[in-house]
């Protein structure tokens, strides 16, 4: 009896997580109040019902996630939108004729109707509708929106791939949906429409220049004064190894024991290394550049060098995820 006892206890907190490939059968762990891991074409999510205040808890807790670190809540329709916001302002009109479904992401004042855990307890809500087929599959057969940040633990690498999200949420969730690896690599592009301009809190794959064709006045939020985007201010990013950011080859370290590796775009800098990524694009970086730190670390490399690059279009939301994940 007593083993019994300490059996099921074990299941309870580690529980056996499955691999499927069924929207179906993902949206029914989320109909029972439990949270899931699914692809989208950004990177990997762990979602819940955004209305069910509890599973959204199990979210934070999988995650070891700061409670003040809102959700995105993801619509599989723009017309479920309505039913999350007091209004759709005219700059975030815009951005959703032009971008939704893809990789961009919205923050409009909330409805009462969503819970306060997952906006973390702004009057604010980050608003996104997938392009991934799977993905939107999934929020259709779930027939709720759905909460979700990335599937990785909090601080470390998001998941381009299910076997990242494995990684992190193995024994914690009880499935996994898994589809095509991520198309873009890094999170979306977060976008404060609240105000008369847009304002980018998080850049991404839709960048400053797309953002900028439909309102000049686009700008980057201060990274001074009051936070705007909570998760902003958290480590992140971080693969287990150190982070270097490199624009030379002298700004390597000479003959270090250590194993270390090298992402970049040019082949001139990555000589001496016993992991190398070359990207022909700053797309190319973005996409491979979580999965790699994620390689690195299986491969229990010391030192990634990655090589910085104009902040150009992607380049500004890769440098923004290198600068954070160099920190330690
Ligand atoms: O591509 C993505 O955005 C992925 C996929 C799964 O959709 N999600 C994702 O979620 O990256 P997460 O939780 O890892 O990042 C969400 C970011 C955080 O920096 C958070 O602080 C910010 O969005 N955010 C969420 N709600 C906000 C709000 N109301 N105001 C300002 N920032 C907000
Ligand atoms: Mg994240």
């Amino acid at each position: 009896m007593y083993l019994k006892g300490r059996y099921n206890y074990f299941q309870f907190i580690n529980m056996q997580t499955k691999i499927i490939n069924s929207a179906k059968v993902a949206s029914q762990h989320i109909k029972k109040g439990n949270i899931v891991a699914f692809p989208t074409e950004t990177v990997y999510g762990l979602g819940a019902n955004a209305y069910d205040e509890k599973a959204v808890k199990k979210i934070f807790k999988a995650k070891g996630r700061p409670a003040d670190n809102p959700l995105i809540v993801h619509v599989a329709y723009k017309r479920d939108i309505n039913f999350l916001v007091k209004e759709i302002t005219p700059s975030a009109k815009k951005i959703i004729k032009e971008f939704f479904p893809g990789p961009a992401t919205v923050i409009l004042r909330k409805n009462e109707i969503v819970p306060d855990v997952v906006t973390g307890g702004l009057d604010t809500i980050a608003i996104r509708m997938p392009a991934s087929k799977i993905a939107r599959e999934f929020i259709k057969a779930c027939g709720v929106p759905i909460a979700a940040p990335s599937a990785n633990l909090s601080g470390s690498p998001s998941p381009t791939s299910f076997v990242h999200a494995l990684k992190d949420m193995k024994g914690k969730i009880p499935c996994i949906l898994t589809g095509p690896d991520a198309k873009y690599g890094l999170e979306s592009t977060v976008i404060d429409c609240t105000g008369k301009h847009p304002v980018i809190l998080r850049p991404g794959s839709i960048t400053l220049e797309h953002l900028k064709k439909l309102d000049k006045q686009t700008k980057y939020g201060r990274s001074t004064g009051k936070i705007k985007s909570p998760g902003q201010k958290y480590r992140h990013y971080s693969p287990k190894a150190n982070v270097r950011l490199i624009s030379d080859f002298g700004s390597k370290i000479a003959n270090s024991k250590n194993k270390k590796a090298f992402i970049g775009l040019s082949k001139k800098l990555a000589m001496g290394y016993e992991l190398v990524k070359i990207c022909r694009t700053p797309e190319e970086y973005a996409m491979n550049l979580f999965s790699f730190f994620h390689k690195c670390d299986e491969m229990g490399i010391k030192t990634i060098y990655c090589e910085k690059i104009s902040e150009k279009g992607v380049g500004a939301a890769i440098m923004n995820r290198l600068n954070k994940a160099s920190i330690k």
